[in-house]
């Protein structure tokens, strides 16, 4: 083992203060943190810090529609946020926020420094301005029609019909989505950090071992793009930090977010005695650096993040860890498969040791998506730590306690046995230092197998039964414990709760890497508990159901069954853009069926040409389901979705008619093909 102790900071991205922690974060919490909880079982110094993102648009409109402050917006999201990693046991050492002293004072450092060097420039730019709630906007909160293709409802920065990106301003028909107003173009100065100055010290950067290789890949093609001048700036009303000496400006969140990873380790070192914040962050730091991120946000933290740092006198990573995005079951995490799954909701219903369990066995050291496939997640955890680990130590210890006293034999069975698990951790442990959790993991299970087969070949339960063989018996017995006991050393990073409960029957302290080479011998221990029990199928249906139930039901329109559409009134007048949101598509009814206790709905299937959903429509009056299979209709795909007696609907169908047997589907002419937007 390195005896050179090591000093190491580590990071996980900050979440937004506006949400809930769900499953997809916790990809990344989890993998830092069991990181983490390696290198601090090595022996090593390591820091892990983290904090709430709180700051912009988002936050400060979020807080305003709950009408309280931004203030206490984020006071509660941080608790809510606190109590969800607690309960998955990430391990912070910090939890800070981006709304702190100290974080305004490294954000005025870094930007004067780099300021003072020549590195920020003022210039003034025409932006989209929402003339009733006098704000500009960002991007994403203006929505028109795409210019290229006039796809319908698309965002300001790009169109997810056709794929063009563009400025907001070329947009037609452009809304805010925040007032519905048509946007104005007004001028304003903003600040810019001029990233092109770094050219050369990023080049030389990310090709200096500080990225995964398909990341350092993908930052070739930026620098072939050009590095452009990045806007830093926002005008009032923002919530933010102020711009020194600029009252009205505002830092972009962007800006301040990474530089709360340094707030929140100052917070840190201004409670703890003998840690220094240079000693980490000061050009000088011999201290190593990580920061673990998703796939998403490379470009700040492998450009922006290490060019203004240099500018002001800091030190760059020594590492950025990306990582992929999580789907469930082969897809993205839909609210209305209910696979978009709270921390909250999953703690309510599952252990989260599980979770960090099927993780770990997932994750490589690339940016490869990962899925949690609900079937697998329970088979495996099943199999692996039931079955195999925990069985281990339930094999033995009623024997302990029964024949023994709950004491080890202070011989062991077999010696040479034990050598080669403490010999097989060092390889456990450079997978770890790699990020190579899924082959430490394969590696570990392997070695559980190899205990399992020495209980199964010694057969404790037959020598138990025979005069004469207790000393067997007990160093068998013995002997299981303490392979036992290196599995749980070295599954502790990924299980800590797990790992917690074995200590305490092992009447240990906690483990480490190095404790590990020396058997437990003439020792007692407590009495067995079971420590993990096996994930129910139940337990995983109730949190899908769960998390479908999280959605808020919008009330239901009734038909006017009983009016003949050509004597309905016209409905009153709408504007274009109110109209241009409504999301209407061509589908094929891939499946139709009668829904049991149901009077007036059939359950369709409906194929958007890729994507599949479940609608329930009221018209099972009208249509035999077996003529409706295949034939194509209109849907408005960007309903949200509704929760009914039968299940969730996801959309509705187009028809015409005064209801009963008269009601008509929606037919698109021949060509049309599913998915195609109506407009
Ligand atoms: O993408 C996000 O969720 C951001 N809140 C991440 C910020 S990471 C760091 F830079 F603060
Ligand atoms: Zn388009």
């Amino acid at each position: 083992m390195d005896t050179d102790v090591r000093n190491i900071l580590v990071t996980s991205a900050l979440p937004y203060a506006n949400g809930p922690i769900h499953i997809g974060h916790l990809v990344e919490y989890i993998q830092t943190d069991i990181w983490a909880r390696f290198q601090k079982m090595r022996g090593h110094r390591c820091i892990y810090v983290c904090a709430d993102d709180a700051h912009g648009t988002p936050i400060m409109l979020r807080a305003r529609q709950e009408g309280i402050e931004p203030e206490q917006l984020i006071a509660r999201v941080a608790q809510e946020h606190k109590a969800d990693f607690a309960g998955f046991r990430i391990g912070f050492d910090n939890y800070h926020s981006t709304h702190s002293e100290e974080n305004r004072f490294y954000a005025n450092t870094i930007y004067e420094r780099n300021r003072d060097k020549g590195h920020i420039v003022r210039r003034t730019i025409t932006q989209a301005y929402d003339p009733v709630e006098k704000m500009f906007l960002p991007d994403r909160f203006i929505k028109g029609e795409c210019p290229k293709c006039g796809a319908a409802d698309q965002y300001g920065d790009n169109c997810e019909a056709c794929g063009a990106s563009y400025s907001p301003s070329e947009l037609k028909n452009p809304v805010s989505v925040v007032s519905g107003a048509t946007p104005e173009q007004r001028e304003s100065e903003h600040y810019f950090f001029r990233l092109g100055d770094f050219e050369q010290m990023l080049r030389e950067w990310t090709r200096g071992g500080h990225l995964q290789e398909e990341v350092a890949n993908k930052l070739d093609e930026w620098f072939e793009a050009g590095l452009q001048e990045w806007d830093i700036s926002r005008d009032a009303p923002y919530f933010g930090f102020e711009i020194p000496d600029h009252p009205g400006k505002y830092f972009y969140v962007w800006l301040d977010a990474p530089i709360g990873y340094m707030a929140s380790f100052r917070n840190l070192c201004d409670r703890t005695e003998g840690l220094e914040f240079d000693d980490f962050w000061g050009p000088d730091s011999t201290a190593e650096l990580y920061h673990f991120i998703g796939k998403d946000i490379i470009y700040f933290h492998a450009l922006f993040w290490p060019a203004m740092l240099h500018g002001a006198d800091f030190r760059t990573p020594t590492a950025v860890y990306a990582h992929g995005f999580l789907t469930v079951d082969g897809q993205k995490m839909s609210k209305s498969r209910g696979t978009f799954i709270k921390a909250r909701t999953y703690l309510d219903h599952l252990n989260p040791e599980y979770l960090r369990y099927y993780f770990a066995a997932k994750l490589g050291a690339g940016v490869e998506d990962i899925d949690l496939n609900l079937e697998d997640f329970s088979a495996r955890v099943n199999a692996d730590l039931v079955g195999k680990v925990v069985n281990i130590a339930s094999r033995c210890a009623g024997f302990l306690r029964k024949r023994f006293d709950n004491r080890l034999s202070s011989e062991l069975a077999e010696p040479d046995l034990f050598a080669g698990f403490v010999e097989a951790g060092a390889a456990i442990a450079e997978r770890y230092e790699r990020r190579e959790f899924s082959h430490a993991v394969r590696e570990i299970m392997a070695l559980a197998d190899r205990a399992n087969q020495y209980i199964d070949e010694r057969k404790p339960w037959v020598i138990a039964r025979e005069e004469g063989r207790d000393r067997e018996l007990h160093q068998v017995c013995s002997m299981g414990i303490n392979l036992f006991r290196l599995l749980i050393g070295y599954l502790r990073p990924i299980l800590p709760g797990t790992a917690e409960l074995s200590e305490a029957f092992l009447q240990v302290p906690p483990l480490t890497w190095e404790a590990l080479a020396t058997p437990l011998t003439d020792h007692p221990i407590a009495r067995f508990k079971p420590l993990l029990t096996r994930v129910e199928t139940q337990q995983i249906e109730a949190m899908v159901a769960a998390s479908r139930e999280d959605l808020e039901a919008t009330p239901g329109r009734q038909p006017a069954a009983d009016t003949p559409l050509s004597r309905e009134p016209i409905a009153d007048t709408i504007e274009y853009p109110d109209f241009a949101r409504v999301d209407l598509r061509i589908v094929r009814i891939a499946a139709a069926e009668r829904v049991e206790g149901a009077d007036k709905l059939l359950r369709l299937t409906l194929d958007l040409g890729g994507e599949t959903r479940n609608v329930f429509a009221g018209i099972k009056s009208a249509y035999d389901p077996a003529d409706l299979e295949g034939r194509l209709t209109v849907m408005v795909a960007n309903l949200a979705p509704r929760k009914m007696r039968f299940g969730v609907s996801e959309g509705m169908v187009l028809a015409a008619g005064p209801g009963g047997s008269d009601l008509f589907l929606l037919s698109p002419d021949q060509g049309a093909e599913p998915g195609m937007r109506v407009k």
